[in-house]
Protein backbone atom coordinates (compact mmCIF):
# COMPACT_ATOMS: atom_id res chain seq x y z
CA UNK A 1 0.00 0.00 0.00
CA UNK A 2 0.82 3.60 -0.80
CA UNK A 3 2.39 5.75 1.92
CA UNK A 4 2.20 8.89 0.16
CA UNK A 5 0.14 11.09 2.20
CA UNK A 6 -2.83 13.02 0.92
CA UNK A 7 -2.22 16.06 2.38
CA UNK A 8 1.30 17.75 2.70
CA UNK A 9 2.39 20.76 4.95
CA UNK A 10 4.77 22.64 3.82
CA UNK A 11 7.45 25.05 5.84
CA UNK A 12 8.64 28.30 3.95
CA UNK A 13 11.71 29.16 5.28
CA UNK A 14 12.81 32.10 2.58
CA UNK A 15 12.62 34.94 4.55
CA UNK A 16 14.75 32.99 7.26
CA UNK A 17 17.04 30.46 4.88
CA UNK A 18 16.83 32.80 2.16
CA UNK A 19 17.91 35.96 2.99
CA UNK A 20 20.67 34.96 5.98
CA UNK A 21 22.25 34.41 2.99
CA UNK A 22 22.08 37.07 0.46
CA UNK A 23 25.16 39.33 0.53
CA UNK A 24 23.30 42.58 0.57
CA UNK A 25 21.14 43.36 3.82
CA UNK A 26 17.53 43.20 2.34
CA UNK A 27 15.58 46.23 4.35
CA UNK A 28 13.34 45.20 7.41
CA UNK A 29 10.10 46.86 5.44
CA UNK A 30 10.86 44.64 2.29
CA UNK A 31 11.13 41.71 4.53
CA UNK A 32 7.87 42.50 6.05
CA UNK A 33 5.81 42.61 3.28
CA UNK A 34 7.30 39.40 1.96
CA UNK A 35 6.27 37.37 4.71
CA UNK A 36 2.66 39.36 4.64
CA UNK A 37 3.02 38.08 0.98
CA UNK A 38 3.56 34.54 1.77
CA UNK A 39 1.01 34.36 5.03
CA UNK A 40 -1.35 35.41 2.04
CA UNK A 41 -0.77 32.42 0.05
CA UNK A 42 -2.45 29.68 2.31
CA UNK A 43 0.73 28.50 3.53
CA UNK A 44 0.69 27.28 6.76
CA UNK A 45 4.09 28.09 7.81
CA UNK A 46 6.30 31.15 7.42
CA UNK A 47 9.98 30.83 8.86
CA UNK A 48 10.10 34.57 9.93
CA UNK A 49 13.94 35.20 11.14
CA UNK A 50 16.58 33.93 13.83
CA UNK A 51 17.73 35.75 16.93
CA UNK A 52 20.83 34.79 16.12
CA UNK A 53 23.74 36.53 17.11
CA UNK A 54 24.07 39.76 14.65
CA UNK A 55 27.66 39.65 14.34
CA UNK A 56 27.65 36.25 12.92
CA UNK A 57 24.51 36.78 10.50
CA UNK A 58 24.21 40.40 10.08
CA UNK A 59 21.51 40.23 7.26
CA UNK A 60 18.78 38.93 10.23
CA UNK A 61 20.04 41.67 12.20
CA UNK A 62 16.96 43.55 12.09
CA UNK A 63 14.84 39.94 13.37
CA UNK A 64 12.74 41.84 16.38
CA UNK A 65 11.85 44.70 14.00
CA UNK A 66 11.10 42.06 11.12
CA UNK A 67 8.99 39.85 13.62
CA UNK A 68 6.93 43.23 15.39
CA UNK A 69 6.15 44.27 11.90
CA UNK A 70 4.38 41.14 9.99
CA UNK A 71 0.95 40.98 9.82
CA UNK A 72 -0.06 37.47 12.01
CA UNK A 73 -2.94 35.44 9.99
CA UNK A 74 -4.96 33.21 12.48
CA UNK A 75 -4.02 29.55 11.07
CA UNK A 76 -0.41 30.23 10.01
CA UNK A 77 2.57 29.85 12.69
CA UNK A 78 5.58 32.07 12.50
CA UNK A 79 8.58 30.49 14.07
CA UNK A 80 12.33 31.67 14.83
CA UNK A 81 15.56 30.51 14.44
CA UNK A 82 16.87 30.19 18.49
CA UNK A 83 20.63 28.56 19.25
CA UNK A 84 20.90 29.15 22.34
CA UNK A 85 18.98 30.82 25.86
CA UNK A 86 19.81 34.53 24.75
CA UNK A 87 18.28 34.03 22.05
CA UNK A 88 15.27 32.72 23.42
CA UNK A 89 15.10 35.38 25.25
CA UNK A 90 14.65 37.74 22.70
CA UNK A 91 12.23 35.65 20.55
CA UNK A 92 9.99 35.38 23.65
CA UNK A 93 10.41 39.63 23.95
CA UNK A 94 9.78 39.80 20.57
CA UNK A 95 6.63 37.62 20.97
CA UNK A 96 7.57 34.93 19.09
CA UNK A 97 5.05 31.50 19.83
CA UNK A 98 7.18 28.99 18.12
CA UNK A 99 10.82 28.33 17.48
CA UNK A 100 13.33 26.14 15.99
CA UNK A 101 16.68 25.03 17.66
CA UNK A 102 19.01 23.76 15.52
CA UNK A 103 22.17 21.47 15.41
CA UNK A 104 23.79 19.08 13.15
CA UNK A 105 24.71 15.46 12.50
CA UNK A 106 28.47 16.55 11.39
CA UNK A 107 30.97 17.77 14.83
CA UNK A 108 32.85 19.72 12.57
CA UNK A 109 29.64 21.91 10.59
CA UNK A 110 28.54 21.82 14.01
CA UNK A 111 31.31 23.45 15.70
CA UNK A 112 31.54 26.22 12.40
CA UNK A 113 27.69 27.08 12.43
CA UNK A 114 27.32 27.66 16.22
CA UNK A 115 30.69 26.96 17.62
CA UNK A 116 30.01 24.18 19.86
CA UNK A 117 29.61 20.25 19.68
CA UNK A 118 26.63 18.66 19.21
CA UNK A 119 26.63 17.17 22.69
CA UNK A 120 27.25 21.03 24.04
CA UNK A 121 24.18 22.03 21.98
CA UNK A 122 22.10 19.79 23.48
CA UNK A 123 23.24 21.31 26.62
CA UNK A 124 22.49 24.95 25.09
CA UNK A 125 19.39 23.70 24.43
CA UNK A 126 17.62 22.46 27.80
CA UNK A 127 17.20 26.27 29.05
CA UNK A 128 15.54 27.12 26.05
CA UNK A 129 13.34 24.22 26.10
CA UNK A 130 12.26 25.53 29.71
CA UNK A 131 11.30 28.98 28.60
CA UNK A 132 9.87 26.86 26.02
CA UNK A 133 7.75 24.99 28.37
CA UNK A 134 7.09 28.19 30.80
CA UNK A 135 5.80 29.73 28.13
CA UNK A 136 3.71 26.99 26.12
CA UNK A 137 6.34 27.87 23.05
CA UNK A 138 6.23 25.10 20.72
CA UNK A 139 9.95 23.90 19.50
CA UNK A 140 11.03 22.43 16.00
CA UNK A 141 14.64 20.84 16.05
CA UNK A 142 16.74 20.90 12.54
CA UNK A 143 19.45 18.75 12.20
CA UNK A 144 21.97 20.12 9.74
CA UNK A 145 24.16 18.14 7.10
CA UNK A 146 21.77 14.72 7.01
CA UNK A 147 23.77 13.37 4.27
CA UNK A 148 26.97 15.17 3.55
CA UNK A 149 29.15 17.77 5.05
CA UNK A 150 31.54 19.76 3.42
CA UNK A 151 34.32 19.32 5.96
CA UNK A 152 33.45 15.43 6.84
CA UNK A 153 31.89 14.30 3.67
CA UNK A 154 29.62 11.28 3.41
CA UNK A 155 27.78 11.03 7.14
CA UNK A 156 26.23 7.96 8.44
CA UNK A 157 22.06 7.74 8.59
CA UNK A 158 22.91 6.36 11.85
CA UNK A 159 24.23 9.54 13.01
CA UNK A 160 21.55 11.46 11.67
CA UNK A 161 19.34 8.97 14.12
CA UNK A 162 21.48 9.54 17.62
CA UNK A 163 20.77 13.05 17.02
CA UNK A 164 17.64 12.86 16.22
CA UNK A 165 16.56 10.88 18.80
CA UNK A 166 18.39 13.18 21.35
CA UNK A 167 16.53 16.63 20.27
CA UNK A 168 13.03 14.26 20.08
CA UNK A 169 13.93 13.34 23.63
CA UNK A 170 14.40 17.14 24.60
CA UNK A 171 10.96 17.59 23.52
CA UNK A 172 10.94 18.88 19.95
CA UNK A 173 7.46 18.40 18.08
CA UNK A 174 9.04 17.96 14.99
CA UNK A 175 12.33 17.18 13.23
CA UNK A 176 13.26 19.14 9.98
CA UNK A 177 16.25 16.79 8.66
CA UNK A 178 18.24 19.24 6.42
CA UNK A 179 20.56 18.39 3.28
CA UNK A 180 22.69 21.69 4.17
CA UNK A 181 24.75 21.73 0.97
CA UNK A 182 22.24 19.63 -1.13
CA UNK A 183 24.27 16.39 -1.93
CA UNK A 184 21.65 14.01 -1.56
CA UNK A 185 20.34 11.44 -4.19
CA UNK A 186 16.90 9.52 -3.56
CA UNK A 187 18.83 6.68 -2.00
CA UNK A 188 20.82 8.45 0.18
CA UNK A 189 18.01 10.20 1.39
CA UNK A 190 15.95 7.18 1.79
CA UNK A 191 18.41 5.66 3.62
CA UNK A 192 18.74 8.71 5.76
CA UNK A 193 14.78 9.45 6.30
CA UNK A 194 14.52 5.26 6.76
CA UNK A 195 17.07 5.12 10.07
CA UNK A 196 15.72 8.25 11.66
CA UNK A 197 12.22 6.85 11.20
CA UNK A 198 13.17 3.70 13.08
CA UNK A 199 13.73 5.84 16.70
CA UNK A 200 11.32 9.07 15.79
CA UNK A 201 7.71 8.70 14.40
CA UNK A 202 7.25 9.44 10.52
CA UNK A 203 4.36 12.16 11.44
CA UNK A 204 7.12 13.85 13.54
CA UNK A 205 9.53 14.30 10.81
CA UNK A 206 10.24 17.03 8.27
CA UNK A 207 12.76 17.33 5.21
CA UNK A 208 14.77 20.38 3.95
CA UNK A 209 16.53 19.76 1.22
CA UNK A 210 18.81 22.24 -0.73
CA UNK A 211 19.16 21.89 -4.35
CA UNK A 212 22.77 22.42 -5.57
CA UNK A 213 22.85 19.52 -7.68
CA UNK A 214 19.42 19.57 -8.60
CA UNK A 215 18.09 16.21 -7.02
CA UNK A 216 16.01 18.04 -4.76
CA UNK A 217 12.63 17.48 -5.96
CA UNK A 218 13.77 14.05 -6.38
CA UNK A 219 14.95 13.33 -2.71
CA UNK A 220 11.64 15.14 -1.84
CA UNK A 221 9.23 12.19 -4.25
CA UNK A 222 11.81 9.59 -2.82
CA UNK A 223 10.65 10.63 1.00
CA UNK A 224 6.73 11.03 0.21
CA UNK A 225 7.10 7.50 -0.75
CA UNK A 226 8.41 6.37 2.63
CA UNK A 227 5.20 8.60 4.30
CA UNK A 228 7.24 11.91 4.70
CA UNK A 229 4.37 14.60 5.64
CA UNK A 230 5.95 17.85 5.80
CA UNK A 231 8.53 19.49 3.47
CA UNK A 232 11.29 22.46 3.68
CA UNK A 233 11.42 24.67 0.70
CA UNK A 234 11.71 28.40 -0.12
CA UNK A 235 9.75 30.25 -2.54
CA UNK A 236 11.88 31.24 -5.96
CA UNK A 237 14.82 28.70 -4.27
CA UNK A 238 16.19 31.75 -1.99
CA UNK A 239 18.27 30.00 0.72
CA UNK A 240 21.88 28.32 1.69
CA UNK A 241 23.87 28.62 4.41
CA UNK A 242 26.78 30.97 5.00
CA UNK A 243 28.72 28.30 7.40
CA UNK A 244 28.75 25.41 4.30
CA UNK A 245 30.71 26.58 1.49
CA UNK A 246 28.60 25.37 -1.83
CA UNK A 247 25.30 25.09 -0.49
CA UNK A 248 22.70 27.17 -2.57
CA UNK A 249 19.12 27.94 -2.47
CA UNK A 250 16.55 25.85 -0.88
CA UNK A 251 13.76 23.52 -3.66
CA UNK A 252 11.79 26.55 -4.49
CA UNK A 253 8.43 26.22 -3.14
CA UNK A 254 6.78 26.74 -6.55
CA UNK A 255 8.06 23.61 -7.64
CA UNK A 256 7.49 21.53 -4.51
CA UNK A 257 3.87 22.71 -5.06
CA UNK A 258 3.55 21.93 -8.77
CA UNK A 259 4.94 18.27 -7.68
CA UNK A 260 2.77 17.94 -5.19
CA UNK A 261 -0.44 19.45 -6.68
CA UNK A 262 0.10 16.62 -9.32
CA UNK A 263 0.59 14.07 -7.47
CA UNK A 264 -2.42 14.83 -6.34
CA UNK A 265 -1.61 16.09 -2.47
CA UNK A 266 -3.53 18.92 -1.23
CA UNK A 267 -1.55 21.56 0.58
CA UNK A 268 -3.74 24.40 1.07
CA UNK A 269 -1.41 26.62 -1.20
CA UNK A 270 -2.39 29.24 -3.72
CA UNK A 271 0.24 28.65 -7.26
CA UNK A 272 -1.01 32.42 -8.28
CA UNK A 273 -0.32 34.03 -5.27
CA UNK A 274 3.11 31.89 -4.34
CA UNK A 275 4.61 33.27 -7.58
CA UNK A 276 3.48 36.70 -7.17
CA UNK A 277 5.23 36.46 -3.77
CA UNK A 278 8.09 34.63 -5.62
CA UNK A 279 8.61 37.68 -7.98
CA UNK A 280 8.58 40.49 -5.65
CA UNK A 281 11.24 38.85 -3.83
CA UNK A 282 13.36 38.09 -7.04
CA UNK A 283 12.66 42.06 -7.94
CA UNK A 284 13.90 43.35 -4.65
CA UNK A 285 16.73 41.01 -4.98
CA UNK A 286 17.42 42.06 -8.76
CA UNK A 287 17.55 38.91 -10.19
CA UNK A 288 15.47 36.46 -11.91
CA UNK A 289 13.00 34.02 -10.06
CA UNK A 290 14.68 30.40 -9.66
CA UNK A 291 11.40 28.15 -10.26
CA UNK A 292 11.26 28.21 -14.34
CA UNK A 293 7.06 28.22 -13.01
CA UNK A 294 7.82 31.87 -12.55
CA UNK A 295 8.49 32.18 -16.22
CA UNK A 296 5.64 30.77 -18.16
CA UNK A 297 2.82 33.64 -18.94
CA UNK A 298 -0.41 33.91 -17.45
CA UNK A 299 -2.66 33.31 -20.56
CA UNK A 300 -0.51 30.07 -21.39
CA UNK A 301 -2.23 26.90 -21.07
CA UNK A 302 0.44 25.70 -18.49
CA UNK A 303 0.45 28.28 -16.36
CA UNK A 304 1.55 26.71 -13.31
CA UNK A 305 -1.79 28.35 -11.31
CA UNK A 306 -4.00 26.93 -13.71
CA UNK A 307 -3.28 23.61 -13.60
CA UNK A 308 -4.13 20.48 -11.35
CA UNK A 309 -3.50 17.06 -11.03
P1 LIG B 1 29.46 32.27 20.42
O1 LIG B 1 30.36 33.36 19.94
O2 LIG B 1 30.05 30.94 20.79
O3 LIG B 1 28.51 32.80 21.63
O4 LIG B 1 28.36 32.04 19.30
P2 LIG B 1 28.82 33.17 23.11
O5 LIG B 1 27.75 32.54 23.93
O6 LIG B 1 30.26 32.89 23.45
O7 LIG B 1 28.60 34.75 23.11
C1 LIG B 1 29.44 35.63 22.36
C2 LIG B 1 28.69 36.94 22.14
O8 LIG B 1 27.52 36.69 21.37
C3 LIG B 1 28.20 37.61 23.43
O9 LIG B 1 28.19 39.03 23.22
C4 LIG B 1 26.76 37.15 23.51
O10 LIG B 1 25.94 38.01 24.23
C5 LIG B 1 26.37 37.18 22.04
P3 LIG B 1 29.44 39.96 23.67
O11 LIG B 1 29.58 39.68 25.13
O12 LIG B 1 30.61 39.49 22.86
O13 LIG B 1 28.96 41.32 23.31
N1 LIG B 1 25.26 36.27 21.75
C6 LIG B 1 24.11 36.62 21.15
N2 LIG B 1 23.65 37.81 20.69
C7 LIG B 1 22.43 37.84 20.16
N3 LIG B 1 21.64 36.74 20.04
C8 LIG B 1 22.06 35.54 20.47
C9 LIG B 1 23.34 35.47 21.06
N4 LIG B 1 24.04 34.45 21.59
C10 LIG B 1 25.21 34.93 22.01
N5 LIG B 1 21.27 34.49 20.34
C11 LIG B 1 26.16 31.44 18.58
C12 LIG B 1 27.36 31.05 19.42
C13 LIG B 1 25.27 30.21 18.52
C14 LIG B 1 25.44 32.59 19.22
C15 LIG B 1 26.67 31.83 17.15
O14 LIG B 1 27.47 30.81 16.68
C16 LIG B 1 25.53 32.07 16.19
O15 LIG B 1 24.78 33.01 16.33
N6 LIG B 1 25.41 31.20 15.14
C17 LIG B 1 24.33 31.29 14.19
C18 LIG B 1 24.72 30.70 12.89
C19 LIG B 1 23.52 30.67 11.97
O16 LIG B 1 22.55 31.38 12.16
N7 LIG B 1 23.60 29.84 10.91
C20 LIG B 1 22.55 29.73 9.95
C21 LIG B 1 21.32 29.04 10.49
S1 LIG B 1 21.45 27.27 10.47
C22 LIG B 1 20.98 26.81 8.87
O17 LIG B 1 20.86 27.65 8.01
C23 LIG B 1 20.69 25.38 8.58
C24 LIG B 1 19.19 25.08 8.43
O18 LIG B 1 18.60 25.84 7.39
C25 LIG B 1 18.99 23.58 8.13
C26 LIG B 1 19.89 23.08 7.00
O19 LIG B 1 19.78 23.57 5.87
O20 LIG B 1 20.69 22.21 7.29
C27 LIG B 1 18.44 25.40 9.73
MG1 LIG C 1 18.74 25.31 5.28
Amino acid sequence: MSRIPSVVKIVEVGPRDGLQNEKGIVPAGIKIEFINRLSQTGLRTVEVTSFVNPKWIPQLADAAEVFAGIDQRPGVAYPVLVPNEKGMQRALQAGAREVSIFTAASESFNRKNINCSIAESIERFKPVMALAREHDIRVRGYISTVIGCPYEGAIEPEAVASVAERLASLGCYELSLGDTIGVGTPRKARRMLEAVAAVVPMGELAVHFHDTYGQALANIHACLELGIGVVDSSVSGLGGCPYARGATGNVATEDVLYLLTGMGIETGVDMDKLLEAGRFISDRLGREPVSKLGHVPKDSRYHAGTLSH
